[in-house]
């Protein structure tokens, strides 16, 4: 059966960028305890020619770019975001009409911070059936739309971007070999963000402050560091994969004492693990494709190395995916 390999990244983040220093003046923080307890430096911020889809555009032909496709010879494009330009049409729709995909179908998907792992999953599916397809698959987000901007809990940590990867077939021994993906929605209420026009009246009674997100960062913490150590090791035990097997680990970028631990416990040396959520902070759904074009651009990777990507986001949603580059 033919492999999904990707041939091209890209990535887009937008120009104006917010330090911690420049937080100090907006919440009671300092760039000391966002540094130590978060590993983030800067995030970048949306402007009004930056919308969700515009910085999906410009990821996905960067991305185009590098693979050398047409925009018209893309079959599918998928974008996942939890920061959607609008409810409907789909992002998706706004990125084809933007690049000219005219021959493409097009829509979102949502599965928070996984949200990259799981379209990319899903693009390997469609692929597989229909090895000459090619798939555009972006995670976008413009998530400083959507912070509550006096929560210092929460405020501190995202940043918006966008990233995009070309998947097609090949009949090489490389590209995706598996995936193992999850979802909890028991603790749904730990990390989410209500509709603009909520219809969920337990929260609009409590302390509802519109579609803003909201976290319990302890308890996400704990979940994100065990479910994605799980998801790695089962995932490399299923292909009978060692973990020093593993030439590099993309993971979601939400906090270094996360990334930390969960290297800790997979016993990865520093060069293995990619970090860049210093620059960028945690752009959610963006985090993975940005860090995978970061990585790819800088020629971190070589044909034939072992890549893991793992994920957790709200949901719960989490996961891991294996491939070979
Ligand atoms: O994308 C996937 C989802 N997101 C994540 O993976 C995020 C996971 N969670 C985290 O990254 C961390 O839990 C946070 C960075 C959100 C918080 O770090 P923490 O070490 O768990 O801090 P904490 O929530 O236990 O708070 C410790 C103290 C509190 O003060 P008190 O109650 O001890 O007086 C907070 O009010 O730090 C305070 N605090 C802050 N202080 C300065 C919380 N945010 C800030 C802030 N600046 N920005």
């Amino acid at each position: 059966m033919s492999k999904a390999v990707i041939i091209g990244t890209g990535s887009c983040v937008p120009s104006r960028s917010l330090s911690n220093e420049d937080l100090e003046k907006m919440v009671e923080t300092s760039d000391k305890w966002i540094t130590t307890r978060t590993g983030i430096k800067t995030r970048h911020i949306s402007g009004p020619d930056e919308q969700n889809y515009q910085l999906a555009s410009k990821a996905a032909k960067r991305a185009l770019e590098m693979a050398e496709v047409d925009p018209a010879d893309i079959g599918l494009i998928v974008v996942a975001t939890l920061s959607p330009h609008m409810i409907m049409p789909s992002t998706a729709c706004f990125v084809q009409a933007e690049i000219g995909a005219d021959n493409a179908f097009a829509y979102d998907l949502n599965a928070a911070c996984a949200g990259f792992t799981y379209a990319l999953d899903l693009a390997r599916h469609y692929v597989q059936s229909q090895p000459g397809m090619k798939v555009l698959v972006i995670g976008s987000e413009t998530l400083s739309t959507r912070v509550d901007w006096q929560d210092r809990n929460t405020c501190v940590l995202f940043g918006d971007g966008a990233g995009a990867a070309v998947v097609t077939g090949t009949e090489e021994d490389r590209g995706i070999i598996g995936s193992k993906l999850h979802s909890d929605g028991n603790h749904w209420d730990l990390l989410y963000m209500d509709s603009p026009e909520s219809q969920n009246a337990d929260l609009v009674k409590e302390d509802w402050q519109g579609s803003l997100i909201r976290m319990n960062g302890g308890d996400i913490f704990k979940h994100a560091v065990r479910n994605m150590d799980e998801a790695v090791k089962a995932l490399l035990d299923r292909h009978r994969f060692s973990i020093d097997d593993l030439d590099l680990l993309i993971p979601h970028q939400a906090n270094i004492r996360i990334l930390r631990k969960l290297q800790e416990r997979l016993k990865l040396p520093d060069e293995k693990v990619f970090v860049n959520l210093h620059k960028y902070g945690n752009t959610s759904a963006a985090s993975i494709p940005i860090a995978l074009d970061e990585a790819n651009r800088q020629g971190m990777l070589h044909k034939g190395d072992l890549v893991a990507l793992c994920t957790f986001g709200g949901g719960l949603t989490w996961g891991s995916l294996l491939l070979r580059w």
